[in-house]
């Protein structure tokens, strides 16, 4: 037989889909494209915010969005639900791809019925999640609604635990990314809470749990949205947002750049890319940091721009718990998440918040298999009543934790001081760590030398009849203890630590030591480790 005559169409016979029931299909799908109407979409951009399609089309690779679920239409019909248009339930939801790879997606439509969540929308959701996590790729959550549909009572609620359970099971098995830009109220804000990187847009975002009438209602405190839930708070103060961007456009960049540093699952590892930067390149700048003061601060930045390849780094949460810093850069080629105390801020000491920032973020990373690289520059952890009432203990311990459980491989660089508990929580040898470099200028001891010596000879120094002998007895006992243990000697003696490096050699060091270990296998390494917000 012919291949003409195979075909269902004869020569000359009319399509069997007629343009009738194809008119149809384009008039429906153009009414929902249209959302919530003209006014509603000028009141929209009136806030200086896009519509839930342009978002779309703004975070993807252009035309490469494939959209499910447009016809779906809500079943409730209580107060007056059953007489109102919805079109698409409020969400748009579907997949396509960024920088050629593949993620799911879903945006809320703040024109209908303003972005609030019923049963159908949540099913959308749950539905392309699902898809999500079968096909192994990404999930961007695109949130801008006023919470649970009101109309639509416990089934609304019902709708966003069935999403919560989801953000739940698809962590350490997907990276999952919400996107705020909008309000993000009550319950709802606990979804992006449970995923792993949360970004906001200066002025257009707002989480909070219960709004500014709620609390005044409550306390009597008179507060606005942008105190109360603004980008600028979460970024800063609790800790909720990882990226702030100015503008929309500025966000969706962000979430494509952060992309580029991640697998597309766990089973994965983070895209390699061709490397310019020779492996080789020295870095003799660093050597300033062994002639400075070991009291004078610095921003790590400096040393990560230094090693980094093409001197990039990327921040996360760079705004919160800034004595600890957290980010990615490549080396080589290859990613690699940094954990690292950064001496210009509080000294760089661990503190409740920077525990709690880095423990997540490790576990984080140990979940989508990329190495970690610890730069240690720590003096101890934060003294004070607020820290130890606050728990320091407990939060503390989960560093300890976090870098103990993590199988990726662990290379970590002691640069100056590494003292008593905070030494050991910085990925020390013991916690597993497969490389263990330290700067000639490194400090490693129990305590610094004045607190030491305040403790083992209070007694004798007591006993000086006079200030200027008590100081001259002070200063030599200092320098006794600093030449014994201000250094990185001992360390390396017992094996603590694996080489004493010159600061010209660190980012070769370190690209050697991540190719020996790219193949590392150790017991357990496939269990799969759940991002648990921290
Ligand atoms: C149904 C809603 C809605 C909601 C807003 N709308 N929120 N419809 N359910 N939750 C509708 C409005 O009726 C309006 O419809 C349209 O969306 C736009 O809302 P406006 O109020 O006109 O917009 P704006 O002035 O910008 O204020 C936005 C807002 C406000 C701040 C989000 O709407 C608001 O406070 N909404 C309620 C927020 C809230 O408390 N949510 C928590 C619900 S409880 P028309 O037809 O006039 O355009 C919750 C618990 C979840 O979410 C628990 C999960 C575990």
């Amino acid at each position: 037989m012919s291949q003409q005559t195979d075909s269902p169409l004869e020569e000359g016979q009319k399509p069997r889909q007629t343009p009738k029931a194809l008119a149809r299909l384009k008039s429906l799908v153009q009414k929902v494209e249209e959302g919530g109407g003209a006014e509603r979409v000028k009141a929209q951009k009136a806030r200086g915010k896009f519509t839930a399609r342009e978002r779309i089309h703004y975070l993807l690779d252009e035309g490469s969005f494939q959209e499910t679920d447009l016809l779906v239409r809500t079943r409730a019909a209580d107060f007056g639900l059953k007489d109102k248009d919805i079109p698409a339930d409020g969400v748009i939801t579907g997949f396509g791809s960024i920088s050629g790879r593949e993620v799911a997606v879903y945006s809320q439509d703040f024109t209908v019925l303003g972005g609030s969540l019923g049963l159908a929308h949540a099913a959308k959701i749950t539905k392309i999640m699902d898809l999500a996590m079968s096909s192994r790729v990404p999930v961007i959550g695109i949130l801008d609604s006023g919470g649970a549909r009101i109309q639509e009572g416990v089934d609304s609620l019902d709708g966003y635990a069935q999403i919560f359970y989801r953000n739940t099971m698809a962590s350490g098995v997907i990276p999952q990314i919400s996107v705020i830009l909008g309000p993000c109220a009550g319950g709802a804000v606990y979804s992006p809470a449970l995923t792993d990187f949360v970004f906001m847009v200066e002025g257009i975002s707002h989480m909070f749990v219960t709004g500014p009438d709620v609390v005044k209602a409550a306390t009597g405190e008179e507060i606005s949205f942008e105190a109360l839930g603004g980008s600028s708070v979460h970024a800063s103060k609790s800790g909720v947002c990882h990226f702030v961007a100015k503008s929309e456009p500025d966000c969706f960049r962000q979430v494509r750049e952060l992309l580029s540093y991640l697998p597309q699952s766990r089973w994965e590892r983070p895209p390699r890319i061709a490397n310019p930067d020779p492996v080789r390149r020295k870095t003799p700048l660093l050597e300033t940091l062994c002639n400075l003061d070991p009291k004078k601060p610095y921003r790590v930045h400096h040393i990560l721009w230094q090693i980094a390849d093409e001197h990039k780094f990327f921040e996360v949460q760079e705004s919160y718990a800034r004595n600890m810093v957290t980010g990615f850069i490549r080396l080589g080629g290859d990613v690699v998440g940094v954990i690292a105390n950064n001496p210009g801020h509080f000294a760089g000491a661990l503190d409740i918040n920077a525990s709690d920032k880095s423990a997540r973020f490790i576990r984080f990373l140990n979940s989508f298999n990329i190495p970690i690289l610890t730069l240690v520059d720590v003096p101890g952890y934060w003294p004070g009543l607020d820290q130890e009432h606050g728990g320091i203990i407990r939060h503390g311990a989960k560093i300890l934790h976090a870098y103990s459980e993590a199988t990726v491989p662990k290379i970590s660089v002691i640069l100056r001081k590494a003292y008593g508990g905070a030494y050991i929580a910085m990925s020390s040898k013991y916690l597993k760590s497969d490389f263990n470099f330290a700067f000639p200028c490194a400090e490693i001891a129990v305590m610094g030398p004045q607190g030491a010596i305040e403790i083992l000879f209070s007694k004798e120094l007591a006993a000086a009849k006079t200030d200027a002998e008590k100081k001259s007895l002070r200063d030599k006992l200092i320098k006794d203890y600093s030449d014994k243990f201000a250094s990185p000697y001992p360390a390396a003696a017992s094996g603590s630590v694996d080489e004493v490096i010159e600061p010209a050699d660190l980012r070769l060091k370190i690209i050697r030591a991540l190719r020996l270990l790219k193949n590392k296998r150790l017991p357990g390494q496939n269990l799969l480790s759940r991002n648990i917000p921290l």
